[in-house]
C-alpha cells in the first residue's frame, strides 16, 4: 500500500495552512495538486533547455524536442497506445474534444446524421457536439441515467441506427463519480460500426487505462488532472480515423509543403499540432506520468477506493445530507447537499475550515436538471487525502449544521 505520508512529501502545497488551518484540498476533480518532482522538472526547462521544439538545429531546441518527444512516448506507453503517431497533444480535453467534434465531423457528417452522448456529459462533451450538429443539422441523442446516476445501458441499442456516426461518452462522471462500463458500450457501438470517443479527464488519473484493450476509437485527457501543468492535453485516436480527419487547425509544424497554390500537410501526429505547442507543459505531463507509474496506477485506485467508501459511510451518516451519485461502481467523487442550506454557504463555511470542495453544477448543468437541484457540494479525491481529511469535512459538515 501506499506510504502517505511520504507522498504528501512530494506535494509542497499541501504544507501550507489558509486561515490559519492546514489546507484540505479536496477539490481535486477541478484540478489536481503538483509534485515536486514535476514543479523541478518545469524549473529545469525553463533554466536549462528553453527553446522552441522542432524547429531548430541548435542544441537547446534539439533537447527541448527530445523531451517532448519522450513526454509522447511515456503517454504512449502509460496509455498502451500501439504507436506515438495517435498520441496528439493538445490544450487540454476540451481542445481535444473539439478536435474531433470539428474534424471528424467534416469528414463524416452530414444532415440528418445522428451523434450520441450521455446524460452525464460535461459540457465540454456535449457543447461540441452541439456546434457540430447546428452547422451539420444533425441530431444529438442522449443516453439516459437512472436516479443512482448509472446509464440506462439497455436503452443504447434503441438510440442507435445507421445514422448514427458517433458516439461521445465520459468514463467517470465529474459530477456524480459514476464509473461507465465504457468496455461493454464501445463493444456494443462496434458491433454497429460506429466509433467511440472516451472523456478519459476524470478518470485517467485514478485507474489504469489500455485503449488497445478498450478498442477505443478516441480518448481525451488533461494534464492539469493528473498532477502536471495547465494548459496540455492528450488525444488518443486511432490511427486510421486520424488519418482520414482533416487538420483542425492550420500553421507552423503541421504542414509538409506550403505554396500559394497547394499546402500539403504532415504527417501524425504533428498534422494535428499546429503553432508552437506547450511543449514545457507536455514535458511536464512525461513527468507527472513517470511519478504516477513510480506510486502505482494500482496502488492509487485502491487507496482512492478505500477512501471513497470511507468518506461515503461517514457522510451517510449524517441524516440531512443526501448524496447525488449512488452507482455500484463509483471513483474518486462525493456530491451532496445539505438540508437548507444552499451550497455556497456551506462551501464558504468549509473554506473557512481549511477544506477547498468545488460547489455549483461542475459544469454539468443538465446532470442537475435531472435531479432537480441548483448544485451541489462536491468533494473530489486524490491519492495525497487521508482518512483524517475525510474526518475533518465530517466535522466541518456538523459545525455547518450546527451554525444554521
Ligand atoms: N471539469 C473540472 C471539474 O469537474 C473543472 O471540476
Amino acid at each position: 500500500m501506499l506510504d502517505i505520508n511520504k507522498i504528501r512529501a512530494d506535494f509542497p502545497i499541501l504544507k501550507q495552512t489558509v486561515y490559519n488551518k492546514p489546507l484540505i484540498y479536496l477539490d481535486n476533480g477541478a484540478t489536481t495538486q503538483k509534485p515536486q518532482v514535476v514543479i523541478d522538472k518545469i524549473i529545469d526547462c525553463y533554466t536549462k533547455i528553453n527553446s522552441n521544439i522542432h524547429r531548430g538545429v541548435h542544441f537547446l531546441s534539439e533537447q527541448a524536442t527530445l523531451e517532448y518527444e519522450n513526454s509522447r512516448l511515456l503517454v504512449k506507453d502509460f496509455l498502451n497506445a500501439a504507436s506515438t503517431a495517435e498520441i496528439i497533444f493538445t490544450r487540454g480535453t476540451t481542445e481535444a474534444i473539439n478536435l474531433v467534434a470539428s474534424s471528424f465531423s467534416e469528414r463524416y457528417i452530414k444532415a440528418d446524421d445522428q451523434i450520441i452522448v450521455s446524460a452525464m456529459e460535461h459540457h465540454s462533451n456535449i457543447v461540441p457536439w452541439q456546434i457540430v450538429c447546428e452547422r451539420k443539422n444533425a441530431v444529438l441523442k442522449v443516453i439516459p441515467m437512472n436516479s443512482s446516476g448509472e446509464l440506462m445501458t439497455e436503452k443504447i441499442a434503441e438510440l442507435i441506427n445507421d445514422k448514427t456516426k458517433i458516439i461521445a461518452l465520459t468514463h467517470i462522471s465529474n459530477a456524480l463519480g459514476t464509473v461507465n462500463p465504457i468496455k461493454n458500450i464501445i463493444e456494443l457501438a462496434h458491433a454497429h460500426n460506429i466509433p467511440v470517443l472516451i472523456d478519459a479527464a476524470q478518470s485517467v488519473q485514478h485507474l489504469s487505462i489500455d485503449v488497445q484493450d478498450l478498442d477505443c476509437d478516441f480518448l481525451a485527457f488533461s494534464g492539469h488532472k493528473i498532477y502536471a501543468e495547465t494548459g496540455i492535453g492528450i488525444l488518443y485516436g486511432k490511427e486510421k480515423w486520424l488519418n482520414e480527419m482533416p487538420p483542425y487547425q492550420g500553421g507552423g509544424d503541421m504542414i509538409k509543403t506550403v505554396s500559394f497554390e497547394k499546402s500539403t500537410w504532415a504527417d501524425l501526429p504533428l498534422k494535428f499540432e499546429a503553432g508552437t505547442s506547450n511543449y514545457i507543459g507536455a514535458i511536464s505531463l512525461g513527468e507527472a506520468i513517470k511519478y504516477i507509474k513510480n506510486v502505482g496506477i494500482n496502488n492509487i485506485y485502491e487507496y482512492e477506493a478505500e477512501l471513497l467508501s470511507y468518506a461515503t459511510t461517514l457522510l451517510q451518516s449524517i441524516p440531512e445530507l443526501k448524496i447525488y451519485g449512488t452507482a455500484e461502481h463509483k471513483a474518486s467523487v462525493i456530491s451532496f447537499n445539505l438540508k437548507n442550506i444552499h451550497q455556497y454557504d456551506a462551501g464558504t463555511l468549509l473554506d473557512k475550515l481549511g477544506i477547498a470542495v468545488r460547489t455549483g453544477t461542475h459544469c454539468a448543468e443538465p446532470v442537475m436538471q435531472f435531479f432537480g437541484i441548483t448544485g451541489t457540494i462536491r468533494a473530489s479525491l486524490a491519492f495525497y487525502n487521508t482518512k483524517q481529511e475525510i474526518d475533518a469535512l465530517y466535522e466541518g459538515i456538523l459545525r455547518i449544521k450546527k451554525k444554521f
